[in-house]
């Protein structure tokens, strides 16, 4: 019988959504690398974005055999609209859960991200005995290059596939507590929280909105709104970034917090589009690793400046 799993996932700008994608088809895929533990198992996976998830009145109902919840870390923690869905969810009666993060950097101190939720998800009664975390490009105050934003796709697609596998052999991989960690990021999440809401008052459309409804239809939260035909935005934002970047002329643009807005944008298509492109558009370098100075075997794009720290991210998988 095939094992059913539900991932239910929020992803604002299409970075934990991609990752989702790639750890359903690594569990779908009978290859071989996937069954060498269990040969007969055979997996079906649900993928369900958070706000799906909330606006669904059976979502107490539903039935799965494995959890997965999945989220980009903001400010050290999660977007608090995970633990809206984990309050929300029906009782687990023990069963396991896994947790999947994405972040811009590898920093010890992400790995902290998955605290809170194993908690709530302890109360709802799942286990959770696997968290990994994910490197994508970052989406807010320091973005990187299109040429890195591809290559950590890249390896993120690789990393996905690692895990779906280790999954699969009912593997166990929790990140270790540092209390002194997971303290700092909780003041920093806090600070975020309040900053998000106050985000979403300062937002305002320039001139160049033409009204054209893409940005209400967007948010998760139902932040913005259209009044007397104008765009205003309120404080229930979560700072996700999708509207800002998804706006087809660019009109959204923050009051006094724009410096966490990237100039140039991000498009997670144009990272996609970028990283298949080298690769003749399928297969992709199935070699995280490269040579001391940081560069990827028959990659061109060498690791210069602050990436260089991401060396021993390439190098590990398990990092
Ligand atoms: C409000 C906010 C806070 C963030 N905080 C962190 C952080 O603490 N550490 C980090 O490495 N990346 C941080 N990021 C970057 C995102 O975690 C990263 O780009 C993620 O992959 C975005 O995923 P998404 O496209 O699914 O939303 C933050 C992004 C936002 C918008
Ligand atoms: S997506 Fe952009 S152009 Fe369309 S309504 Fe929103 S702000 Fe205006
Ligand atoms: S207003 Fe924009 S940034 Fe805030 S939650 Fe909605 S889509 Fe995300």
């Amino acid at each position: 019988m095939a094992q059913s799993i539900l991932i239910i996932y929020f992803s604002g700008t299409g970075n934990t959504e991609a990752v989702c994608r790639h750890i359903k088809t690594a569990f779908e895929s009978t290859d071989a690398t996937g069954q060498a533990n269990d040969k007969c198992e055979q997996y079906t996976v649900t993928l369900m974005r958070a706000e799906d998830y909330l606006a669904c009145d059976e979502n107490q109902n539903m039935t799965f055999d494995q959890l997965g919840i999945a989220y980009p870390v903001h400010a050290f923690s999660s977007p608090p609209i995970i633990e809206q869905v984990i309050r929300q969810l029906p009782n687990g009666c023990d069963r396991a859960a896994f947790l999947l993060y994405t972040a811009g950097d590898f920093v010890r101190i992400n790995q902290m991200a998955g605290r809170k939720v194993i908690a709530l998800l302890r109360k709802q009664r799942y286990k959770v005995n696997y968290e990994r975390l994910i490197v994508m490009g970052s989406n807010w105050l320091i973005g990187y290059d299109d040429a890195f934003n591809s290559r950590l796709y890249q390896a993120a697609q690789i990393k996905a596939e690692h895990m779906a596998t280790q999954l699969k052999q009912k593997r166990e991989h929790r990140y270790h507590f540092v209390p002194v960690m997971h303290h700092g990021g909780w003041l920093f999440h806090h600070m975020e929280k309040l900053g998000a809401k106050l985000f979403g008052r300062l937002l305002y459309t320039t001139d160049a909105c033409t009204r054209c409804g893409k940005c209400l239809k967007a948010c998760p939260t139902g932040n913005i709104q259209r009044k007397n035909d104008q765009i205003q935005f309120r404080g229930k934002c979560q700072m996700c970034m999708r509207c800002v970047y998804q706006c087809p002329v660019n009109a959204i643009r923050s009051h006094g917090l724009q410096w966490m807005i990237l100039k140039k944008g991000y498009s997670i298509e144009k990272i996609i589009k970028g990283a298949c492109g080298k690769n003749g558009g399928s297969a992709i370098d199935k070699t995280l690793n490269g040579n001391k100075d940081g560069n990827k075997a028959g990659d061109q794009t060498a690791l210069k400046g602050y990436s260089r720290h991401f060396i021993a991210y390439f190098d590990d998988i398990e990092r």
